[in-house]
């Protein structure tokens, strides 16, 4: 692998938070990421949902220095990261459905991914040797600029070495990319936090393949009866049907416990004392249970009534727990609704088994 000198450029955050794409497209970093990219280099820039890890979905051998970089199975499959709906077409065999077009009309760009047929130019590595390819034109004006100014499809994964946490943040992805890219992209923290959410629309029904950034209900109000209820694969010995949801993707070294049961968590802190044992707790039950926290370390994850926001601190907040080198850390679980689904799944990915 080449040892790179690698770069970082932050972007103006006014530029980003105006939309201002084709201001971006004239920024020298965008410039350089559209250049490196072209030439079948590795960029990492945001995207709305977290950081991705850009090559040219198109060329084999680019593609490839992802996987190098990043320590990733080769049998898991990319997603390819458009910024025009004509360039879907040219990545798709075959017409897109109706319930197709009602999600694209409605999330994108967004953080919704669909898997369609895939046409013979996008080459294998890419999808990992599947017919199928998962498509996403993400809402974040960087990423768009970058891009519409490499005039190519991008195919990315999450910034991170496989196993660690999903970064957020450039200063997440640093330490794991340093060396082994030319370029990274800075635009400030992510705002949605968790992943895209993965839809198969191959098929009259729709399936949600990962839970992300766009939540089940907001799918069914777009296209009714036709999401299918059947869950995703939760379980690492059936077969998967995102070929990624059975990785474990990131484990922390500090054992965490998932607590879904109010007054077990309750018990547990009430019987907890000393500085090596950590609760993370929302907002709400902090305040509910403040006079019998006194002796136990709290890391506040935020409100129960904004999911929006644990979602987009979870990856910093997992970080954060594991550099402090606790015994052990309980977690409090949130409805698994809206985005509380994706949260739930990537604590569960997260969350320690005996
Ligand atoms: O929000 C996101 O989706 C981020 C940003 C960078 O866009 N990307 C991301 O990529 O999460 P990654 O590689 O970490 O996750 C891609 C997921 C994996 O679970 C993978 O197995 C699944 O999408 N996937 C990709 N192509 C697929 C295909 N053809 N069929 C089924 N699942 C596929
Ligand atoms: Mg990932």
């Amino acid at each position: 692998m080449t040892n790179y000198e690698t770069r970082v450029y932050k972007i103006d955050n006014n530029l980003i938070e105006k939309d201002y794409i084709e201001l971006l497209k004239e920024e020298p970093a965008v410039e350089e990421a559209a250049e490196l990219l072209k030439k079948g280099e590795l960029v990492a820039f945001p995207t709305e949902t977290v950081y991705g890890l850009g090559a040219d979905a198109l060329n084999p051998e680019a593609v490839k220095k992802i996987f190098l970089a990043k320590g990733r199975p080769q049998d898991n499959p990319l997603i390819v990261h458009i910024a025009e709906l004509k360039q879907m077409e040219e990545l798709m065999e075959g017409d897109l459905s109706i319930n197709g077009r009602k999600l694209i009309d409605a999330f994108w760009p967004g953080p919704l991914t669909l898997i369609v047929k895939k046409r013979d130019i996008i080459p294998d590595i890419t999808t990992a040797g599947l017919d199928s390819v998962a498509v996403r034109m993400p809402a974040h004006p960087l990423a768009r600029a970058i891009i519409e100014r490499a005039g190519l499809p991008v195919a990315a994964p999450c910034a991170n070495v496989s196993g660690r946490p999903t970064p957020t943040k450039a200063a997440h992805l640093y330490n794991d990319l340093c060396g082994k890219i030319p370029l990274i992209i800075d635009g400030g923290a992510a705002d949605v936090g968790v992943e895209s959410t993965v839809l198969d629309i191959r098929g009259e029904m729709v399936r949600v393949l990962r839970p992300g950034g766009v939540s089940r209900e907001e799918i069914r109000n777009v296209i009714g009866e036709f999401l299918s209820e059947s869950h995703y694969s939760k379980s690492e010995s059936e077969r998967p049907l995102s070929p990624g949801m059975k990785y474990r993707h990131y484990s922390p070294e500090t054992p965490l416990f998932i607590i879904e049961n109010e007054d077990r968590l309750k018990l547990l802190m009430e019987n907890a004392s000393g500085k090596d044992i950590a609760f993370v707790l929302s907002d709400e039950t902090y305040e509910k249970y403040s006079s019998c926290l006194d002796d136990i370390q709290v890391i506040k994850m935020g409100p129960r009534s904004n999911p929006e926001f644990i979602a987009r601190n979870l990856f910093d907040l997992l970080r954060r727990i594991d550099s402090l080198s606790f015994r052990s850390v309980y977690i409090e679980a949130i409805p698994a609704v809206g985005i509380g689904e994706a949260v739930m799944n990537r604590l569960h990915k997260a969350a320690y088994r005996e």
